[in-house]
């Protein structure tokens, strides 16, 4: 096992670092202290080849510049608030508006466009890397400075985990993920259409044309959303089934059938047949946002090695709250008080077959 360190440029009058991991199987992530993003992470195949399976830039200024929070920690809230408004406690409060007339993942600069403090760490069952920011009491229009906590730990049997840990000073609202996006094989591959894709949810939250829930909650059964049995991403992607129309393809939250807290299985897996790599999606969270990169078209930003990405090129499984439940007391609780801790858990497993 082995941690290297190295400078990767300078973003808001600050030095970013990247942090590289690396276990003995030899795989290794590599994350920069901008966003705490995860910038590149090699995983065999079933031959034992090593691929990079995520999306990223080789540039900083293009995490700065660019959308689609590539590998990012999102906060304070994954996803987006409705009209960027909500009452806590009687008290409005207003958000800054990025996603046509919505909130999305933490406003203007949220905590993907954040140089977090790291401190690097050795086990004996693998490397961390432990990212520290605090967020100022109204940043982007939320209540309460927040002191959170992103510990990723990369570990001897291939699995990258990712710990969340805030507290804060006044009660909020908090709903912390992570924006990688995945393409097992390999990031510039082309098309995710034949990943096959296991999700143990029943339902999932329709949207209006902004992607906000309407509040209802859809069964799959039926629907192109039934992941329930394994099947590919491809096979149900049809544009005219209203709910994939309106996203332009899955960008839907969708609703574990049951929770695992603490977190004791699989909540979500994909195999990709060719490498015979297989991810497994661990989590402590209710929900998942299964994005299928419906808007990787951006000419002006070109992803490692100068490749262009296209649509549907790589997906995202963000664990997560329900989007806008800060405006939905039926959905998911998603309020910090003081003197309580927020603490959650994702891993992303890798195996193959
Ligand atoms: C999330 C959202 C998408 C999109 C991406 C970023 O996954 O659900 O609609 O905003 O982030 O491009």
């Amino acid at each position: 096992m082995n941690i290297e360190k190295c400078y990767f440029g300078e973003a808001f009058g600050k030095a970013v670092d990247k942090y590289t991991l690396t276990v003995d199987s030899g795989m290794s992530v590599s994350i920069i202290t901008l966003g705490g993003a995860v910038n590149k992470l090699l995983v065999p195949d079933r031959e034992g080849k090593l691929a990079d399976v995520v999306g990223g830039y080789d540039d900083l200024a293009d995490y700065v510049e660019g959308d689609g929070y590539q590998g990012a920690i999102i906060g304070r809230f994954g996803n987006r608030i409705a009209k960027g408004t909500f009452t806590l406690d009687g008290v409005d409060y207003k958000l800054f508006i990025n996603n046509g007339p919505n909130h999305l993942h933490g406003g203007r600069l949220g905590f993907s466009h954040k140089v977090w403090d790291a401190e690097a760490g050795i086990e004996e069952d693998g490397c961390t890397l432990t990212l520290r920011y605090t967020s100022p009491d109204g940043e982007e229009g939320y209540p309460g400075t927040l002191k959170v906590t992103v510990t990723y730990k990369l570990s001897q049997d291939n699995a990258l985990s990712i710990k969340y840990h805030a507290v804060t000073d006044k009660k909020t609202v908090l709903n912390l993920t992570n924006h990688t996006y995945f393409n097992l094989g390999g990031f510039a591959s082309g098309k995710i259409f034949d990943h096959e894709l296991w999700i143990d949810a029943d339902s999932f939250l329709e949207t209006d044309e902004t992607l906000i829930p309407t509040g209802k909650k859809i069964s799959v059964e039926g629907t192109a959303f039934d992941f329930r049995t394994p099947k590919t991403i491809g096979r149900d992607f049809d544009l005219s089934y209203e709910p994939l129309r309106i996203a332009g393809g899955y960008d839907h939250c969708m609703n574990f059938t049951k929770r695992a807290e603490p977190m004791s299985e699989a909540r979500a897996r994909v195999y990709e047949q060719r490498s015979g790599r297989v991810m497994e999606v661990w989590t402590d969270q209710p929900c998942v946002q299964f994005y299928s990169g419906n808007f990787l078209n951006n000419p002006d930003h070109d992803f490692k090695g100068g490749y262009k990405q296209g649509l549907q090129n790589m997906f995202c499984l963000e664990t997560q709250k329900m989007p806008d439940s800060v405006n939905r007391p039926d959905f998911t609780d998603c309020t910090l008080d003081v003197g309580e801790t927020y603490e959650t858990i994702t891993v992303y497993k890798f195996l193959t077959k």
